[in-house]
């Protein structure tokens, strides 16, 4: 994320920030706010860790790559003069998710971004399902077991934040990665019905949908970069402001940018599904560009 350096834009993160730590009684200085974020070595997660890190959070940071981790780690306790942990953890993994699950349970995580995913791009009956059942256990079943980990510490504090990143393919069948559709739909299905039970007891629960942004997403979904329409991308910054704010305003849903809100909101209520699915298939044939991903 850009420094701001205008008066204005001082005053608004100094105020962001207060507001992000929990209030102590008495004047005495401000206990930080602990997030833990899932997927951070790379992209929106990374993203997601500098602007929780700008707010004044301490972090828990978690991927596979380890070196990663730590880098970003040593960024941000020099820049921010925030605690960092890291955690090497494989999340497409039952092992994985203990790790982390163990960690929330410790009780001290006021924010969870359940932000790592990836999708797999070409024909379903071609791509390797080792790889399409990894996105279950990825997109589903560790977004799943983390929130349920989550959602029982915030609730018995009466507060907390979890932010589930779903994506506009949670709003539309996508041929050529019909799979990674799918488990988007279920985070947003689940994220929102979540958000409605948890509202109750004062936690809130987002799901963040973007649509094309910047990261190394692209190339692990094995898309032609060539084919891809990338004027219609969001940098991971933008996506990951819209989110914070989405979620302290207490939104069910963050959808960041037009072109996003049009996919998402505009069109399956305008055009009949088959011209839905028609459209995202032509787009998805194209950018598939007969790679198919990892066998
Ligand atoms: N970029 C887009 O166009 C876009 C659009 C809509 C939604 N999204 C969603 O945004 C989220 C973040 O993706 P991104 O765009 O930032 O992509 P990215 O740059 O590829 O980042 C994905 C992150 O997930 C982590 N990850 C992948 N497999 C993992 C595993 N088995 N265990 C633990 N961590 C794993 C990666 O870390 P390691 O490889 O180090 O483990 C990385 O930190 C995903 O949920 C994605 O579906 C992205």
């Amino acid at each position: 994320m850009a420094t701001e350096t205008t008066p204005k834009a001082k005053k608004k993160q100094k105020d962001e920030a207060l507001e992000d730590t929990a209030g102590q009684p008495n004047g005495a200085t401000p206990a930080r706010k602990r997030a833990l974020v899932t997927g951070a070595s790379s992209g929106i997660g990374a993203e997601f860790a500098r602007q929780l890190a700008a707010r004044g959070y301490n972090l828990v940071i978690t991927a596979r790559r380890k070196d990663r981790l730590d880098s970003l780690a040593s960024e941000l306790r020099h820049a921010r003069k925030v605690e960092v942990e890291t955690i090497e953890a494989d999340l497409a993994t039952s092992e994985g998710v203990s790790v982390i699950e163990s960690r929330i349970a410790s009780g001290d995580v006021a924010m969870l971004i359940n932000n790592a995913g990836f999708g797999n791009s070409g024909q379903f009956g071609e791509v390797s399902l080792d790889r399409e059942l990894e996105e279950l256990d990825l997109n589903i079943r560790a977004l799943t077991r983390l929130s349920h980990a989550a959602i029982r510490q915030m609730r018995e504090k009466g507060r907390g934040t979890i932010i589930n990143v779903g994506s506009t393919g949670s709003y539309v069948p996508v041929p050529y990665m019909a799979t990674y559709a799918a488990t988007k739909a279920y985070v947003l299905s689940f994220s929102e019905a979540l958000h409605e039970e948890a509202r109750q007891y004062g936690v809130v629960v987002t799901c963040l949908c973007p649509g094309g942004t910047t990261t190394e997403f692209q190339a692990v979904a094995g898309f032609d970069s060539d084919r891809m329409p990338r004027m219609a991308f969001q940098g991971p910054d933008a996506v990951v402001t819209a989110a914070l704010n989405g979620a302290r305003a207490g939104s069910a849903i963050v959808v960041p940018g037009f072109g996003n809100k049009a996919t998402a909101n505009v069109l399956p209520r305008l055009l009949p599904r088959f011209a839905v699915r028609k459209i995202s298939g032509n787009i998805f044939k194209r950018v598939s560009g007969g790679t198919y991903g990892p066998a």
